[in-house]
């Protein structure tokens, strides 16, 4: 197998977890992780969603990384490559595919999202919260929805910050990502020490962490196990991706349990600045995809120097969504340059525009075209709902299929190095029996087979 990556290699393993976490703390853990847990009545939702990450996204991690560096290509690549040492079939390579597809999809809609928290970078430095009501706040949201220009204008300034950075390539990433994580977290700290104060905290808290299973469907199950891949940036290859950039002697294990457990604490203290705000004023907390835009604001026109905290919040939520962003796009861009010989810029140029062309259906899905629906769904909707609920599980699937039952023993073994037997004969359990069972068993309750 290959020494390294053509495209490079992460300076140290402290790199290494910054860019992942990077990629895995981003819009999934501020944005939709409060707002689904919301939808979905809170505790029992959050429980199942820890048990997902634990049982399921860790040792899928694990094996995504561990694939990633043993094949040292593009997704596709990779895949391809491990299949044919393990004396498997080519079309192995699909599962790349399918994880090209899915960046590409959710990098078209995850841009516009973002390209919200940009915008509301400007409005609350401007002041325009300052004393606002939690009615006036949601004015301001509704409106900035509701302008088809003004979304495609962030969106695509979004789309253009991404493609710059991934054009210059690894050491690009490492960059960005090194001061951004520890700031994100020192706000969201104040932001639940504001909610502590002056929100309802106990009644979030209760709601967050009291687990009533009767509130949770069979298809609230899906969704907890969809954004458990989300969330940890799995199923698609990006984490491969990433790893195919890991050197040779760091410990994919440990590395994994720091990044999971990081990406957890992140989206629990966004929860708990979140819902304290929602049951203060009297708001709704399965209200949707606005959630957190029609919260926070209200705690930053209400705290001392709230514009200022409000702002860097808001840049602190577009630098982590522009993190995960990078990651998305990557398996692409990295199979363009393998395959089609193209100079990284041009590649960057060509799937950025490709992402961007698509995206103009979910910022006309939150106006023109909102009344268009399909099985109750808008265009946003069906993106959401395919990429996180379908694809990555599948894809997830697929990888601990393919690294318990294809790869040979010695060769996971040895690309692993866990410390003990005990702990690679558990990871080997976790992904041969474990994971591949609890998914295709959600999979099948969801659509109402068992
Ligand atoms: N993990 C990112 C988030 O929580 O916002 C989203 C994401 C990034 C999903 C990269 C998938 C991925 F490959």
């Amino acid at each position: 197998m290959r020494k390294a990556s053509l495209h490079g290699q992460w300076s140290s393993r402290f790199a290494f977890v910054l860019a992942a976490t990077g990629s895995a703390v981003g819009l999934g853990n501020i944005w939709k992780f409060p707002y689904i847990a919301g939808e979905n009545g809170g505790g029992a939702f959050v429980l199942i969603y820890l048990l997902c990450i634990l049982a399921i996204g860790l040792p899928i991690m694990v094996a995504e990384i561990m694939l990633g560096r043993r094949g040292r290509q593009s997704p596709i690549n990779t895949m391809r490559d491990l299949a044919a040492e393990a004396g498997a079939s080519r079309f192995w390579s699909w599962l790349g595919w399918l994880g090209v597809i899915a960046g590409f999809l959710i990098l078209s809609y995850y841009s516009v999202i973002a390209g919200w928290a940009m915008a509301y970078v400007v409005r609350v430095a401007s002041g325009v919260f300052e004393g606002a009501t939690a009615d006036g706040v949601s004015n301001i949201f509704g409106q900035l929805i509701a302008d088809p220009e003004k979304l495609l204008a962030w969106h695509s300034l979004f789309m253009i910050v991404t493609m710059l950075v991934v054009a210059r390539g690894v050491k690009g990433l490492e960059r960005t990502v090194k001061f951004l994580m520890p700031a994100l977290l020192v706000i969201l700290i104040l932001l639940v020490g504001f909610g502590m104060e002056q929100g309802a905290f106990e009644q979030a808290a209760s709601f967050l962490f009291k687990a009533d299973f009767s509130k949770v469907s069979s298809e609230g199950v899906l969704t907890a196990m969809g954004h458990a891949f989300f969330t940890l940036s799995l199923g698609m290859g990006a984490i491969m991706v990433y790893g195919s950039y890991l050197p040779t002697k760091v410990s994919i294990g440990s590395t994994a349990v720091i990044i999971a457990l990081a990406d957890t604490v992140v989206a629990l203290l966004a929860g708990l600045a979140i819902f304290p705000i929602v049951f203060a004023n009297g708001l709704e907390p399965g209200s949707g995809p606005g959630l957190i835009f029609q919260t926070l604001p209200i705690a930053f026109g209400h705290m001392a120097y709230g514009s200022v905290f409000g702002t860097l919040f808001f840049v602190l939520l577009v630098f982590a969504a522009w993190s995960s962003s990078i990651s998305l796009i990557e398996p692409a861009v990295a199979w363009l340059v393998e395959n089609k010989k193209m100079s990284r810029m041009r590649a960057c140029i060509w799937a950025g525009l490709a992402t961007w062309i698509l995206g103009i259906g979910t910022v006309l899905s939150f106006n023109l075209t909102a009344d268009v629906k399909l099985f109750d769904k808008t265009f946003f909707d069906i993106l959401d709902y395919l990429t996180a609920n379908v694809m990555l599980p599948l894809g997830g699937l697929s990888i601990a299929v393919f690294a318990g039952w294809v790869m040979s023993k010695e060769n996971s073994a040895s690309e692993l190095q866990l410390k003990s037997p005990i702990l690679f004969n558990s990871w080997l359990f976790l992904v041969k029996f474990v994971s591949p069972v609890a998914v295709a068993i959600v999979f099948l309750k969801a659509i109402d087979v068992i």
